[in-house]
């Protein structure tokens, strides 16, 4: 375990005497003690889940799971890995999310790095992931993905689909540096490359895909004032917002897809509350058949899948 003592180098933090303890407190200087405290201060500054944020930041710290943390409340700790858990602590306790703090969110199984230069991959969007290994008509695909981020659409769905292959396009050069070490940690480097611009403005204008798969801005300027703190003073703007409507990007990037889609081949778009009826309206007016709308675990329309004519 890094960061617990594994050998004379490292100094633990000091033992206090323990009040006729027998294994029931944690000494000071333990994972145990460690995570107490840590869950303790997280609750007063209101973090949610404290106890669980406390587990999985002290894992991070310990680069072990937390299932390793919870078993082993004895393990003491060194003094420089008790500082960096006080450092992740702190950064929880100002609102940072999770991810940001650890650096790490899994997504359709599959474990991201993720920066401030990123989106925090959301479960909702596993559904995209999900319809278009389902929908997809064969299983050598070429696909697209854009505005990757971190790369989780187009990773999970190489890392699911073994034998497709395709591009991970953004406009954020940050992102694509994370979204390609991404990639590479899952083993489908080989098959994801990466392109810098807007939209699919890099490809030519005829149909080389049998899948074009979005999760794009979508929020209105508008609704951008009344964002959570933590994903207003964290998450990339640039990620986030689409123009007065929330559907600038979808405009945008619909009549584009039509064009770049081979016949038969589908659009997979997440779109936000109220959006999949305008979106399948811009599908429709792109000539594409709106196939499905999949709704998310609290049902709301949250994935327009439509499908270039084979004509
Ligand atoms: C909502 S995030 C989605 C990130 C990732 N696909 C996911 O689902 O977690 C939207 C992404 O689109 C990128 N983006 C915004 N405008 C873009 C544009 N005009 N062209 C390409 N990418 C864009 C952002 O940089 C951001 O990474």
């Amino acid at each position: 375990m890094h960061g617990v003592r594994t050998g004379p180098a490292e100094r633990t933090v000091t033992r206090s005497a323990r009040p006729g303890g027998r294994g029931l407190e944690p000494l000071e200087g333990t994972v145990g003690a460690a995570l107490d405290e840590g869950g303790r201060s997280l609750a007063r500054a209101r973090v949610e889940s404290p106890r669980l944020t406390a587990e999985l930041l002290l894992a991070r710290v310990l680069e072990i799971d937390r299932v390793g943390v919870l078993t082993h409340p004895e393990a003491p700790l060194t003094e420089r890995a008790a500082a960096e858990f006080g450092r992740l602590l702190r950064r929880a306790a100002e609102g940072e999310p999770l991810a940001y703090v650890t650096g790490r969110r899994e997504f359709y199984g599959v474990p991201l790095e993720v920066t401030p230069d990123v989106l925090i991959p959301r479960p909702e969007t596993e559904i995209l992931v999900e319809r278009a290994l389902a929908l997809a008509a064969r299983a050598t695909a070429r696909f697209v993905d854009v505005g990757t981020g971190s790369g989780a659409i187009a990773i999970s769905f190489a890392v699911f689909s073994p034998r497709s292959s395709g591009w991970a396009t953004d406009v954020s050069r940050q992102a694509l540096g994370v979204a390609r070490r991404n990639a590479a940690a899952a083993g489908a480097a080989g098959r994801i490359a990466f392109a810098a611009g807007d939209l699919l403005g890099f490809f030519a204008e005829r149909p080389a895909f049998d899948l074009v798969l979005a999760n794009p801005p979508y929020i209105s300027a508008p609704e951008a004032a009344s964002l959570p703190r933590a994903v207003a003073a964290y998450e990339p703007a640039v990620a986030l917002i689409a123009g007065d409507s929330g559907l600038e990007i979808f405009r945008r990037l619909i009549p584009q897809a039509a064009t770049r889609l081979r016949p038969d081949g589908l659009l997979l778009l997440e779109v936000g509350m109220g959006q999949a009826d305008p979106v399948a309206g811009l599908a429709c007016a792109a000539g594409l058949r709106v196939e499905e709308i999949a709704r998310d675990l609290q049902g709301i329309p949250r994935c327009v899948a439509s499908r270039k004519l084979d004509l």
